[in-house]
């Protein structure tokens, strides 16, 4: 199979946990016989740097040309001082826009080996494997931005963060801003139809989160998610308030399946949700619409890990296997990734953020390196294993 794959390392420790998922992008081209080409573009802080913007038109061209594109991470203190509309972060929304992305899933399945170090007791914690189907080119994300002076309205962009209204004035010395949150119905059914879908692959169990006691907004969203479960009659569907679904989440993971939520929603939701297997740098994405995929890890740039090698890659070679099987449709592939990652873990080895008392404690490169051995050792004894068999 021949594939270009569009790398995006960003700042802070996007470039280390890119470099661990192109490593095992490389290693399962060599051993299946494929041809993985990559190409490498800023973004970004990075891209403010060397060309002035969070992302160059190249960055965004190569990306649509791209079979697949993978990010590492956005952001970090050199750059806070700059207004929303030019922070690196608007490069990654730009990005997801720009390749018509909409929806974004977040798997938060816990690993056997490491369910000692989530904060929740065990029988609470249960068998946690859920997916987060969230929506990423609306609501309050996206929209409308300004601030006023005391002259008048002084509009910075049209589509700001978070697609919404937003704005922010100055009257009478008084500063107000803000952000709205707004969604049709078609942007809702594009997403649930997704979700729904994906529910019909699983356990059937379709949760939407919105705060319809609230919100306009909600409101539609909880109408129309409603009305399309006449079409996926297999889905048991259930609504639940985000403020709930933050709580349930804590109490009884195990018993969510499919999320569905808003864009702001979701990205909440996907940072506690991560908490329960005991680190962000463990839970990768995909989203896909009218483009190119992108594959990235839920976490940020981290800037107080960059360039000490701690970061855990995991969330990253897990978005690299997604990249694979959803993709590519390399289930094989994928799945020699994630059984040897299982060993690796089961061998002890751990990253500083999910180290144990007693635990082999190794830094970022050198746990993808012994990820990669035993990558090695999986072909070796694939029959001992049962892999591939
Ligand atoms: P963060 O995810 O970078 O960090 C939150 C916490 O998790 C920190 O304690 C960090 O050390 C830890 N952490 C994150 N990734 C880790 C990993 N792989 N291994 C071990 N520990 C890890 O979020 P933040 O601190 O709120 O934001 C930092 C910067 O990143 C900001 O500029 C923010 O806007 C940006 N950000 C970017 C993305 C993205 O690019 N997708 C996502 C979230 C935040
Ligand atoms: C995420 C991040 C981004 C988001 C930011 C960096 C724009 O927090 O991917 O979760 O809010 O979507
Ligand atoms: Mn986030």
């Amino acid at each position: 199979m021949k594939k270009t794959i569009v790398l995006l390392p960003g700042d802070g420790i996007g470039p280390e946990v890119t470099r661990a998922a192109a490593a095992i992008l490389r290693e399962s081209a060599q051993e299946f016989n494929h041809q993985f080409e990559f190409e490498e573009f800023p973004i970004g802080g990075a891209a403010i740097d060397a060309a002035g913007t969070p992302l160059p038109n190249e960055t965004l061209d190569g990306c649509r040309k791209a079979d697949a594109v993978f990010l590492g991470a956005v952001g970090g203190p050199k750059w806070d001082a700059l207004p929303v509309g030019k922070r690196p972060e608007r490069g990654l929304l730009d990005l997801r826009k720009g390749l018509g992305l909409y929806v974004n899933v977040r798997p938060v399945k816990l690993l056997e080996p490491l369910r000692g170090i989530s904060p929740l007791k065990a029988d609470r914690l249960g068998d946690l494997d859920l997916e987060i189907v969230r929506e990423l080119a609306g609501g309050m994300y996206f929209g409308e931005h300004g601030h006023t002076t005391e002259e008048g309205v002084e509009r910075a962009w049209d589509s700001g963060m978070y697609f919404g209204e937003h704005g922010h004035t100055t009257e009478k010395g008084v500063e107000r801003a803000w952000d709205t949150e707004s969604y049709s119905t078609p942007e809702i059914e594009r997403i649930a139809s997704f979700a729904y879908a994906r529910a019909e692959n699983r356990s059937r169990r379709l949760c939407s989160v919105d705060k319809a006691n609230v919100l306009t907004s909600s409101q539609l969203w909880r109408r129309t998610v409603t009305a399309m479960s006449a079409v996926y009659p297999a889905v048991k569907l259930e609504h639940i308030y985000v403020d709930n679904a933050a709580m349930q989440l804590t109490l009884r993971p195990a018993q969510f399946d499919v999320i569905l939520s808003s864009n702001m929603f979701g990205d909440i939701l996907s940072d506690a949700a991560a908490a329960l297997v005991g680190s962000i740098g463990l839970i990768p994405s995909a989203s896909f619409g009218s483009s190119a995929p992108l594959f990235e890890p839920i976490h940020g740039s981290a800037p107080s890990l960059a360039g000490t090698d701690s970061a855990n890659p995991i969330g990253s070679i897990l978005s690299a296997t997604m990249m694979l099987r959803d993709a590519f449709g390399l289930s094989l592939e994928a799945d020699w990734v994630e059984q040897s990652l299982q060993r690796v873990l089961s061998g002890g080895y751990r990253t500083p953020d999910i180290a144990e008392p007693g635990a082999r404690a190794v830094g970022g490169s050198v746990f993808t390196e012994i990820l990669r051995e035993e990558m090695q050792r999986t072909f070796e004894h694939a029959e001992r294993y049962g892999w591939g068999v």
